[in-house]
């Protein structure tokens, strides 16, 4: 089929070139030409594994464009993916997808379905559609469906090609049957709703998930405090398939493009119809506090960072991905810095996008030993897999206070006890250092 594709962030480009590799032909359009020229040349603008690959693979399917009108005429579906960030009331921005509705609407010259791939308001597919039907320049029919993506940063390509279901919201049976041919060699169950249950399905599914990580730090941390273990409370727990053993990490918050968003925008739409969605509003709350949870253990410690070494290990808001997007790090390196602490940072893909905000004001390092060199105090905000299989015993050899605050949980209290630190985790006991060796 010719496919277009909106936008060429991680829904749009993960999504075009996956369907690219199911044999479809695909234009991505995207405003800015550097990216295009770079996308053209094989080059992915967004750290993601494999997608680089599958790109340069498909490429012979596989088109880049800023020139929509072209992409779209002919196209016998076209997909929006670009962004909807949220706006400072908690609510969804919804301007780039309008842009995109109205672009459409102007260029379209065959009957076509219009699908809404980006997370918007429950509500939002039928403002699309009757703003496309408004504006139309030919005489055409389109049909918009909305059909959410569930892909998670990290793992964009494997969760597009082999999702866990394809859920397309529909009015008319017509668009759910071209959908149906678009999906039809991918191996996943489809739901098929009407447009709204479809929408509401995204925000759903997102919030719980959110109210699932929030609910089990909630937990941890009263472990913490009556001397239960999180990782054996999650381990139990999980064995209930009712419960599920998945995204029972407890840690130092959700952060990401996605639950902070999604969970913001669903609370704002029931505030708007004048109902409040109380378990969401927790999850929130809960959230806030939990990622300054390390920065309140620290003060065990010191009472301020007054001229402390401090290795930070990790800034992007979770391991595979170079996004800063509502990462812990964003919100606590701010508050050392303020106190006069002197930073020493590193993660082996976020440091050029972290450099951007603070481009002097911390030292980065290409190894996790340079990082921790006569540190005062270590935080791990991300479990990055070079943190969880770094040799601990490093930690009191390398630091001058050997004080690991883990944000992440990445190591074994057994193996901690062998290390001789003092290791402040989430949930879990709190292991001293019984002698200082000297650095
Ligand atoms: C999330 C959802 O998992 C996807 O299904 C959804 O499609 C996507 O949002 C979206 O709406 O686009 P993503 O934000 O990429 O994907 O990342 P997750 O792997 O879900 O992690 C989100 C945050 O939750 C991270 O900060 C992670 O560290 C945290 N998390 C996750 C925990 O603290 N504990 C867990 O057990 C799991």
């Amino acid at each position: 089929m010719k496919i277009a594709v909106a936008g060429t962030g991680y829904v749009g480009l993960v999504t075009g070139v996956c369907l690219a590799e199911h044999g479809h032909n695909v234009t991505c359009v995207d405003i800015d030409d550097s990216k295009v020229d770079l996308m053209k040349a094989g080059v992915s603008p967004i750290f993601e594994p494999d997608l680089e690959e599958l790109m340069i693979k498909n490429l012979d399917g596989l088109y880049f464009t800023t020139d929509y009108k072209t992409a779209y005429k002919d196209a016998d579906v076209i997909f929006i993916g670009v962004g909807t960030p949220e706006k400072k009331d908690g609510s969804a921005n919804l301007s780039y997808v309008y842009g995109v509705a109205e672009q459409i609407a102007e260029s379209i010259e065959k009957d076509c379905v219009v699908v809404v791939k980006s997370t918007v308001p429950i509500g939002t597919n039928d403002k699309i559609e009757a703003m496309i039907k408004s504006n139309l320049s030919h005489n055409v029919n389109v049909y918009v469906a909305s059909n959410p993506e569930f892909l998670a940063q990290g793992t964009a390509v494997r969760d597009t090609l082999h999702p866990s279901r394809i859920v397309i919201g529909v009015e008319e049976p017509i668009a759910g049957e071209v959908l149906k041919e678009v999906y039809k060699d991918f191996d996943a169950p489809i739901v098929i709703t009407n447009r709204k249950s479809a929408e509401m399905i995204k925000y759903a599914s997102n919030d719980f998930l959110a109210l699932k990580i929030s609910f089990i730090n909630e937990i941890a941390n009263l472990c913490e405090i009556i001397g239960a273990d999180i990782e054996d409370v999650a381990h139990g727990m999980g064995y209930d398939s009712r419960i599920g053993n998945r995204f029972l990490n407890a840690g130092i918050g959700y952060g990401g493009s996605c639950f902070p968003k999604d969970t913001k925008a669903l609370h704002w739409l029931a505030n708007f119809h004048d109902n409040e969605l109380k378990t969401i509003k927790a999850a929130i709350d809960v959230n806030e506090n939990q990622k300054l949870k390390l920065v309140k253990k620290s003060r065990k410690y010191f009472d301020n960072f007054k001229g402390l070494n401090v290795a930070v290990l990790g800034l992007t808001f979770k391991p595979g991905t170079d996004d800063l997007r509502e990462a812990p790090s964003l919100l606590n390196i701010p508050i050392m810095l303020e106190d006069g602490a002197n930073i020493k940072a590193w993660d082996p893909v976020g440091v050029d996008n972290f450099k951007k905000i603070y481009p002097h004001e911390i030292t980065y390092c290409n190894t996790i030993e340079d990082t921790l060199k006569a540190a005062d105090v270590c935080f791990i905000f991300t479990e990055w897999d070079e943190v969880k299989n770094f040799d601990i015993t490093k930690y009191n050899k390398l630091m001058r206070t050997p004080i690991v605050l883990d944000g992440r949980n990445c190591y074994d209290l057994a193996s901690v006890k062998k290390a001789n630190i003092t290791y402040d985790s989430i949930g879990r006991e709190t292991l001293y250092i019984l002698e200082a060796s000297p650095v």
